[in-house]
Protein backbone atom coordinates (compact mmCIF):
# COMPACT_ATOMS: atom_id res chain seq x y z
CA UNK A 1 0.00 0.00 0.00
CA UNK A 2 2.81 2.38 0.23
CA UNK A 3 5.87 3.51 2.73
CA UNK A 4 3.43 3.63 5.75
CA UNK A 5 3.05 0.34 5.83
CA UNK A 6 6.78 -0.60 6.62
CA UNK A 7 5.98 0.43 9.94
CA UNK A 8 3.16 -2.22 9.89
CA UNK A 9 5.15 -4.98 9.02
CA UNK A 10 7.97 -4.08 11.83
CA UNK A 11 4.74 -3.91 13.68
CA UNK A 12 3.53 -7.26 12.93
CA UNK A 13 6.58 -9.02 13.29
CA UNK A 14 7.17 -6.92 16.77
CA UNK A 15 3.73 -9.29 17.53
CA UNK A 16 5.16 -12.36 16.35
CA UNK A 17 8.17 -11.91 18.56
CA UNK A 18 6.03 -11.18 21.11
CA UNK A 19 3.85 -14.41 21.04
CA UNK A 20 7.36 -16.22 20.66
CA UNK A 21 8.18 -15.46 24.33
CA UNK A 22 4.58 -16.56 25.40
CA UNK A 23 5.58 -20.12 24.03
CA UNK A 24 9.09 -20.03 25.15
CA UNK A 25 10.94 -19.13 22.28
CA UNK A 26 13.37 -16.88 21.55
CA UNK A 27 13.53 -14.54 18.42
CA UNK A 28 16.03 -12.30 16.44
CA UNK A 29 15.37 -10.17 13.77
CA UNK A 30 17.94 -10.17 10.93
CA UNK A 31 17.37 -7.78 8.24
CA UNK A 32 20.87 -8.41 6.55
CA UNK A 33 19.08 -11.27 4.79
CA UNK A 34 17.66 -8.84 3.17
CA UNK A 35 21.18 -7.63 1.33
CA UNK A 36 21.32 -11.50 -0.09
CA UNK A 37 18.03 -11.50 -1.50
CA UNK A 38 18.99 -12.90 -4.20
CA UNK A 39 20.75 -15.62 -3.07
CA UNK A 40 18.10 -16.89 -0.28
CA UNK A 41 15.43 -16.48 -2.62
CA UNK A 42 17.04 -18.67 -4.80
CA UNK A 43 17.84 -21.22 -1.74
CA UNK A 44 14.29 -20.81 -0.70
CA UNK A 45 12.39 -20.91 -4.39
CA UNK A 46 10.76 -18.10 -3.39
CA UNK A 47 8.41 -16.82 -5.65
CA UNK A 48 9.78 -13.56 -7.74
CA UNK A 49 6.44 -11.47 -6.88
CA UNK A 50 7.63 -11.67 -3.09
CA UNK A 51 10.24 -9.17 -1.34
CA UNK A 52 12.44 -10.20 1.16
CA UNK A 53 12.08 -7.60 4.01
CA UNK A 54 13.71 -9.57 6.89
CA UNK A 55 15.10 -12.76 8.25
CA UNK A 56 13.95 -13.48 12.04
CA UNK A 57 15.83 -16.33 13.65
CA UNK A 58 13.10 -18.41 15.84
CA UNK A 59 14.19 -21.46 18.66
CA UNK A 60 15.44 -21.75 22.06
CA UNK A 61 18.67 -19.28 23.09
CA UNK A 62 22.03 -20.99 24.28
CA UNK A 63 21.73 -19.36 27.89
CA UNK A 64 25.90 -20.32 28.01
CA UNK A 65 26.96 -18.14 24.71
CA UNK A 66 28.46 -15.05 25.61
CA UNK A 67 26.80 -13.17 23.19
CA UNK A 68 23.54 -13.64 24.31
CA UNK A 69 24.40 -12.49 27.89
CA UNK A 70 24.65 -8.90 26.13
CA UNK A 71 22.26 -6.60 27.14
CA UNK A 72 21.79 -3.12 24.86
CA UNK A 73 21.24 -0.08 26.99
CA UNK A 74 17.93 1.84 26.35
CA UNK A 75 17.15 5.38 25.62
CA UNK A 76 15.29 7.58 27.93
CA UNK A 77 12.04 8.33 27.11
CA UNK A 78 12.46 11.61 26.45
CA UNK A 79 15.20 11.08 24.10
CA UNK A 80 13.63 10.28 21.34
CA UNK A 81 9.76 11.22 22.27
CA UNK A 82 8.23 14.25 22.77
CA UNK A 83 5.38 14.47 25.56
CA UNK A 84 2.72 17.27 25.39
CA UNK A 85 -0.18 17.25 27.70
CA UNK A 86 1.49 15.25 30.27
C1 LIG B 1 13.16 -5.55 12.05
C2 LIG B 1 14.54 -5.66 12.68
C3 LIG B 1 15.62 -6.08 11.91
C4 LIG B 1 16.90 -6.21 12.48
N1 LIG B 1 17.93 -6.63 11.71
C5 LIG B 1 19.16 -6.73 12.25
C6 LIG B 1 20.28 -7.16 11.46
O1 LIG B 1 20.15 -7.44 10.28
N2 LIG B 1 21.48 -7.23 12.04
C7 LIG B 1 21.67 -6.91 13.37
O2 LIG B 1 22.80 -7.01 13.86
N3 LIG B 1 20.63 -6.53 14.13
C8 LIG B 1 19.40 -6.42 13.61
N4 LIG B 1 18.36 -6.01 14.37
C9 LIG B 1 18.60 -5.78 15.80
C10 LIG B 1 18.67 -7.11 16.54
O3 LIG B 1 17.67 -8.01 16.14
C11 LIG B 1 18.49 -6.89 18.03
O4 LIG B 1 17.42 -6.04 18.23
C12 LIG B 1 19.79 -6.37 18.55
O5 LIG B 1 20.71 -7.44 18.57
C13 LIG B 1 19.68 -5.76 19.95
O6 LIG B 1 19.06 -6.62 20.81
P1 LIG B 1 17.95 -6.01 21.76
O7 LIG B 1 16.78 -5.71 20.89
O8 LIG B 1 17.68 -7.06 22.77
O9 LIG B 1 18.54 -4.77 22.33
C14 LIG B 1 17.09 -5.89 13.84
C15 LIG B 1 16.01 -5.47 14.61
C16 LIG B 1 14.75 -5.34 14.05
C17 LIG B 1 13.60 -4.89 14.92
Amino acid sequence: MGPPQWSDLGMFMQSVMLLAREYGLDTCPQEAWSVWYRTVSEFLQVPPELMLFSGMALGFRDEDAPINRLRTDRADLVEFATLRGF
